[in-house]
């Protein structure tokens, strides 16, 4: 897709339990490199896959209350799977901004299969998630759709983007249970934000040719949507991160986001 140059001035609010939000950040400033962003890890609440809906969605209520009380943007990105199922489109009805999130692209997996053969990876509560669940269950009729939910890919994920030697043989291990198969997924829905940081990982020690689906495009069309119709003029012209606990993994993945472009670093106690 070409780049999108802006006829208002915009800022996004972005947030995850951690740096899984940066697979949706990246895409979207390759397609919309003139728009500024905040940034929240949630790393005190993390991990958000093993809690429960309830919790997560009372939690995402939380942090966009208190970050729209101290900050201005234009709209809110949720870049959590896990988080979006627990509370979209509920969420919405809270606030007057408009709010995105991502849910895993089960459809698109459906329209791209030639084997018939679908993985979906994702955290245990999106797995769990009812909407989800009906949905897989649906497609389970005509196609063979396998589930695979791992808090051990979320943590190496987030390693690599400290800066820490991910083990080939750790990830492969994970996906064990696909190589029983009669048929290995020709095409695999990344449910979780944090894994298509990890995609060239997942490209060698997985079978050749498997189809990646994220919600890449889906998020670029959206912010399309509210960019076209809506009129916003506000402009951080800086790109700030926020953590909710500041520790040593935080310092680690400092340099990284700095590159990405981030250049203010700062607590926010979400209560
Ligand atoms: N990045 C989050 C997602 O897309 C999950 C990470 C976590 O378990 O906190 O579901």
């Amino acid at each position: 897709m070409n780049k999108i140059l802006l006829k208002s001035q915009i800022t996004i609010f972005i947030f995850d339990s951690g740096v899984g939000g940066i697979s949706i950040y990246n895409q979207i400033k390759k397609i919309f490199p003139e728009i500024y962003f905040i940034y929240l890890l949630d790393n005190q609440f993390f991990p958000y896959g093993i809690k429960s809906k309830n919790y997560i969605f009372k939690r995402c209520i939380k942090i966009l209350k208190q970050i729209s009380y101290y900050y201005h943007f234009s709209l809110a990105i949720i870049a959590c799977n896990t988080a979006s199922v627990s509370s979209l489109p509920i969420i919405q009805n809270y606030f007057s901004f408009p709010i995105i999130g991502v849910t895993p692209v089960i459809n698109d997996a459906i329209n791209k299969t030639n084997n018939g053969v679908i993985g979906i990876v994702a955290t245990k509560t999106t797995l769990e998630n009812y909407s989800i669940k009906k949905k897989i269950k649906y497609y389970s009729k005509n196609y063979i759709i396998k589930t695979l939910s791992s808090k051990k890919l979320v943590l190496l994920s987030e390693e690599k983007i400290q800066g820490l030697n991910i083990s080939l043989k750790q990830i492969k291990k994970i996906f064990n249970p696909w190589y029983k198969l009669k048929n290995f997924p020709d095409t695999i829905v990344l449910g979780c934000t944090h894994f298509p940081l990890i995609i060239n990982e997942l490209k060698k020690i997985l079978p050749e040719n498997i189809t990646f689906l994220y919600s890449n495009d889906y998020i670029i069309s959206e912010i399309n949507k509210i960019i076209t119709n809506n009129r916003f003029s506000f402009n951080i012209q800086k790109n700030i991160i926020l953590y909710t606990k500041h520790n040593l993994k935080i310092e680690k993945i400092k340099k990284y986001l700095f590159h990405l472009g981030f250049n203010v670093f700062k607590k926010f106690k979400i209560k």
